[in-house]
C-alpha cells in the first residue's frame, strides 16, 4: 500500500458511494443537522485540532463532518480493524479531511494509523476517543519517554505492537508524545470499555487532562447500547452466516446494556434466548424479561449461538469452544476481542469461509463458526448501528467537544459526565423524526415534583 501524505483508505473511487450513503444519513441523523444549524455561524470548534480514534462508518462520516461545519480541524483513525467502512472512508478523504483506516487493516496498521491521525502540523489538542486507544498511546509514549514503566495493556496481543510503535515514533521525534500531551485540553469517550480504562486511570493519578464520558449520558448508553445492538447484533450474523435465527438456542453473556439490546435482537428474530451474568441484578432483570439465567458450562454443548457482551476478558474459553456442537456459531459485540479466547484456537485448524468469518475445527471434529476473529461483530460482519441512535451518540459527543474546547480550564483532570439539561437537549432533538409530541408540565405540576417546567426532570441518581 502507497502511504499518501494525507490519507490511507482502500480506494478513492468510492467516494461518490460514500458521499451518497452519507446524503442519506444526515436524514437520519438530526441532532448533528440541528447542531450543525446552531453551531455553523458561530464556530466554536474555531482552533480544536481534534483526533478522532473511532470506527470510521458513514455515521462516523457525519459525526466528522458536524466537527469541521463547526469550525474544527480533523484527522481520523479507526478503533478497530475490521469496522471502518472504505466508502465512508473514501467520502471523508475526498473532502480534504486526513483519514487513516481500511477494513481489514492489520494490527501493526491501526496503530501505525493512530499516530498518524494526531500528526497535525502544530499537534493535536483534543482527542474524540472509542475505547480509549487514543488516550492509551499519547499516555503511554509520554510514559516510556519519563523512563517509567508503561501500564501494563489488558489487551496482551497488541501490547507488542504498541510497544514498537511508540518506539518508532520516539525514534522519530524525540519528546513528542510528552509534548502533545502537555497539549491536549482533554478527550471525549464513547464506550464502556474506554470510561473504565479512564476511571483506572483517575484512581491511579495518571490522568492528565479532563475526560468527558460520553457512554454515560443516558441518550448514548441507553439507547445505543440497546437499541443499537438490538438492531445491529442480528444484522451481523445474518450476513456473516445466513443462518436461520428462528427456533435456534442463542445464549447471550452479560446482560447490561449491550446484553439487554442483544438478547432482544436474538429474540426479535425467533431464536431461544439464554443470558449468564455475574451481577444478581442483572440476573434478575434477565430472568423477569423472560431469558433462562444460566452459566456457560450448563449450555455450552447445547445451544446454537453464543455472543460476548460483557466488556470483561476470557468469557468464552477454550474449554467452552471444545464442548459447543457442530456449527456452533461464536461472536463478540462488546468492545475488545479478547472477550473470546481466540489465541487459544491458533493452533487448531482454520478455514476461512469469506472476510471476517472463520471455521475453526475443534480436537473433537466439531467445527465452530468464529465471527471477525472475535472482535465486535456488528461493525466486523456488517455495518454497525444505524444512523438515528448513532445521531444521539455523537451529538453527545460534539457537545462534549465542544465542552472541553471552550471551558477546559474550568476543568480539573477528571472523568466528568455532561449536564443532564444537555441529555435532555440530545433526546428533545430526535422527538420529531419520530413523530413523537412531548407534553408539558403545568407550573402547579412541575412545582409538585420538585422541578422546573423547563427541566431537567430528573435527579442525578434517577436511572431510566
Ligand atoms: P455493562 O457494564 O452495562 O454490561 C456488561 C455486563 O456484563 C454487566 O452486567 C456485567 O455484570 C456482565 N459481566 C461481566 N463479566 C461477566 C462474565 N464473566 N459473565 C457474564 N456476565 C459478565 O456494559 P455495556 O455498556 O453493556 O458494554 C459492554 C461492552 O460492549 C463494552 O466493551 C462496550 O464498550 C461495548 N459496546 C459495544 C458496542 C457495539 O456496537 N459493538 C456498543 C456499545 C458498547
Amino acid at each position: 500500500r502507497a502511504a499518501v501524505t494525507d490519507y490511507i483508505i482502500k480506494d478513492i473511487a468510492l467516494a461518490d458511494y460514500g458521499r451518497k450513503e452519507l446524503d442519506i444519513a444526515e436524514t437520519e441523523m438530526p441532532g448533528l443537522m440541528a447542531l450543525r444549524a446552531e453551531y455553523g455561524e458561530a464556530k466554536p470548534l474555531a482552533g480544536a485540532r481534534i483526533v478522532g480514534s473511532l470506527h470510521m462508518t458513514v455515521q462516523t462520516a457525519a459525526l466528522i463532518e458536524t466537527l469541521t461545519a463547526l469550525g474544527a480541524d480533523v484527522r481520523w483513525a479507526s478503533c478497530n480493524i475490521y469496522s471502518t467502512q472504505d466508502h465512508a472512508a473514501a467520502a471523508i478523504a475526498r473532502s480534504d479531511v486526513p483519514v487513516f483506516a481500511i477494513k481489514g487493516q492489520s494490527l501493526e496498521e491501526h496503530w501505525d494509523y493512530l499516530d498518524r491521525s494526531f500528526q497535525f502540523p502544530e499537534g493535536a489538542n483534543l482527542i474524540l476517543d472509542d475505547g480509549g486507544d487514543a488516550t492509551l498511546y499519547v499516555l503511554l509514549g509520554a510514559r516510556a519517554e519519563a523512563g517509567e514503566d508503561i501500564i501494563p495493556v489488558p489487551e496482551s496481543d497488541e501490547e507488542t505492537v504498541i510497544k514498537a510503535q511508540i518506539a518508532k515514533r520516539m525514534a522519530q521525534s524525540p519528546g513528542w508524545f510528552t509534548k502533545t500531551r502537555d497539549q491536549i485540553l482533554g478527550v471525549s469517550e464513547e464506550t464502556t470499555t474506554g470510561v473504565h480504562r479512564l476511571y483506572d486511570l483517575q484512581k491511579k493519578g495518571l490522568l492528565p487532562f479532563p475526560a468527558i464520558n460520553v457512554n454515560d449520558s443516558v441518550t448514548k448508553s441507553k439507547f445505543d447500547n440497546k437499541y443499537g445492538c438490538k438492531e445491529s447484533l442480528v444484522d451481523g450474523i445474518r450476513r456473516a452466516t445466513d443462518v436461520m435465527m428462528a427456533g435456534k438456542v442463542a445464549v447471550v453473556c452479560g446482560y447490561g446494556d449491550v446484553g439487554k439490546g442483544s438478547a432482544a435482537s436474538l429474540q426479535g428474530a425467533g431464536a431461544r434466548v439464554k443470558v449468564t451474568e455475574v451481577d444478581p441484578i442483572c440476573a434478575l432483570q434477565a430472568a423477569m424479561d423472560g431469558f433462562e439465567v444460566v452459566t456457560l458450562e450448563d449450555v455450552a454443548d447445547s445451544a446454537d449461538i453464543f455472543i460476548t457482551t460483557t466488556g470483561n476478558r476470557d468469557v468464552i474459553r477454550l474449554e467452552h469452544m471444545r464442548e459447543m456442537k457442530d456449527m456452533a456459531i461464536v461472536g463478540n459485540i462488546g468492545h475488545f476481542d479478547n472477550e473470546i479466547q481466540v489465541a487459544s484456537l491458533r493452533n487448531h485448524k482454520w478455514t476461512n469461509i469469506k472476510d471476517q468469518v472463520d471455521m475453526i475445527e475443534m480436537p473433537s471434529g466439531n467445527r465452530i463458526i468464529l465471527l471477525s476473529q472475535g472482535r465486535l461483530l456488528n461493525l466486523g460482519n456488517a455495518t454497525g448501528h444505524p444512523s438515528f441512535v448513532m445521531s444521539a451518540s455523537f451529538t453527545n459527543q460534539v457537545l462534549a467537544q465542544i465542552e472541553l474546547f471552550t471551558k477546559g480550564d474550568d476543568y480539573k483532570p477528571g472523568v466528568y459526565i455532561l449536564p443532564k439539561a444537555l441529555d435532555e437537549k440530545v433526546a428533545r432533538l430526535h422527538l420529531e423524526k419520530v413523530g413523537a409530541k412531548l407534553s408539558t408540565l403545568s407550573t402547579e405540576q412541575a412545582a409538585y415534583i420538585g422541578v422546573a417546567p423547563e427541566g431537567p426532570f430528573k435527579s442525578d441518581h434517577y436511572r431510566y
